[in-house]
């Protein structure tokens, strides 16, 4: 394919495989593409207004040129949208446009957009394929690969949902240049986080000109997501560690309304728990001024005015508790984090040690 100056494919071995392909200026060959993978079918795009503003035209016109007539449903921006009105809206829109089951759901946008789109595909006609198409850092980093699909409830974030791979990445990372700096940023939180996880390298990286070098970036957090969706497609085991920083950081999310982003939160989640394990002995000295080091190059935020009690209450509505113990992932030090479950009711005092 030519006037690609980088392209990648990463294949990703779940229980359902797929490629996930990521270059610069992709978006208007995102038919061409999906043709290498899935025969000429209709194609509901779901998508939310800002994005459909920005590349809405660019998919539906490259989907329809290669053989996939678009409908399209778009909702209202943000993290409030993720919820379970749109999610029936969305599939009796489908319903009502007779989508079929040899037809695609195609999801256009943020994580927002992943996962409402990819839990209306595997809800609708008890499952149809979709394709993922993130346009932020954070879904191109994160959540667009893996298959988990979600909306939030009213007592939390993500308490419904269902595990379903997509059947195709495509990602462009020139969709990155329209992102607003705090939005990239949320991206940024996630890799930090793979780097903290895993790779000491990548951690080091990200406090440099990464953006330089973003298609690889992008890459490397595909590579080590996908190696550890395909150890542990369904969250029993290692997939629990890519939760680094999200089980205070849900619950920030949660405290502060959704005004507090995703990936700003994982950032606040990232310092707490490292803190409290590195005053705990668990993490090795020095761990946690790095991280903050980082975090504050990269424009993200160390600290949250929510008390441990706040935050303890609704953490414990989290999926990861489990009977009277709760699963926390623990940074040893830059580039190994392990899992370490503690009893529920330790949990406002392991995080008081990490607010203070
Ligand atoms: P988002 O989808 O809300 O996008 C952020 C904002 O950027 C939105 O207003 C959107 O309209 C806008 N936007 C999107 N692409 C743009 C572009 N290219 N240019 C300009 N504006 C653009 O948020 P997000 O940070 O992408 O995703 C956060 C969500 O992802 C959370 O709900 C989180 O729980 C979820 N998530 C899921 C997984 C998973 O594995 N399923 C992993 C991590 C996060
Ligand atoms: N973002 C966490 C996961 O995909 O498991």
């Amino acid at each position: 394919m030519k006037g690609i100056e980088f392209m990648k494919q990463i294949h990703i071995k779940a229980s359902k495989e797929y490629d996930v392909i990521i270059g610069e200026g992709i978006l208007s060959k995102a038919g061409e593409l999906a043709k290498k993978f899935i025969k000429p079918c209709r194609a509901a795009v779901i998508t939310d207004d800002t994005v459909d503003e920005l590349y809405g035209d660019t998919v539906t016109q490259a989907l329809e040129k290669s053989g996939y007539p678009c409908i399209k449903y778009v909702f209202p921006h943000g993290e409030e949208s993720k919820c379970m009105g749109n999610f029936v809206e969305a599939l009796e829109f489908l319903a009502e446009n007779k989508l079929t089951r040899s037809d695609i759901v195609v999801a256009l946008g943020g994580g927002v957009v992943g996962d409402l789109a990819g839990f209306v595909a595997s809800a609708y006609l008890r499952g149809v394929k979709f394709i993922q198409i993130p346009t932020t850092f954070l879904a191109a980093v994160d959540s667009s690969v893996g298959g988990k699909t979600a909306v939030n409830l009213h007592a939390g974030k993500n308490l419904a949902g269902a595990f379903h791979q997509p059947s195709l990445v495509v990602c462009d990372t020139d969709t990155f240049k329209t992102l607003p700096e705090d939005t990239f940023a949320d991206g940024v939180a996630e890799t930090i986080k793979y780097g903290m996880i895993t790779d000491e390298a990548l951690f080091e990286k990200m406090s440099g000109d990464f953006r330089q070098d973003i298609c690889a970036v992008t890459a490397r957090c595909v590579e080590i997501k996908g190696y550890v969706v395909a150890q542990d497609e369904f969250d029993t085991g290692m997939r629990q560690l890519l939760n680094l920083g999200h089980t205070v950081g849900h619950a920030i999310e949660k405290c502060s309304n959704l005004g507090i982003t995703h990936g700003h939160a994982v950032a606040i989640g990232m310092m707490i728990v490292s803190r409290s394990a590195e005053k705990r002995g668990w993490a090795e000295k020095g761990t946690t001024d790095r991280l903050k080091k980082t975090l504050v190059k990269c424009g993200l935020p160390t600290s949250c005015s929510y008390s441990a009690e706040e935050l303890a209450r609704v953490a414990l509505n989290d999926k990861k508790r489990m009977g009277g113990e709760i699963t926390l992932v623990i940074p040893e030090k830059a580039g190994k984090s392990v899992l370490k479950k503690i009893p529920v009711d330790e949990i406002t005092q392991f995080i008081a040690e990490g607010l203070a």
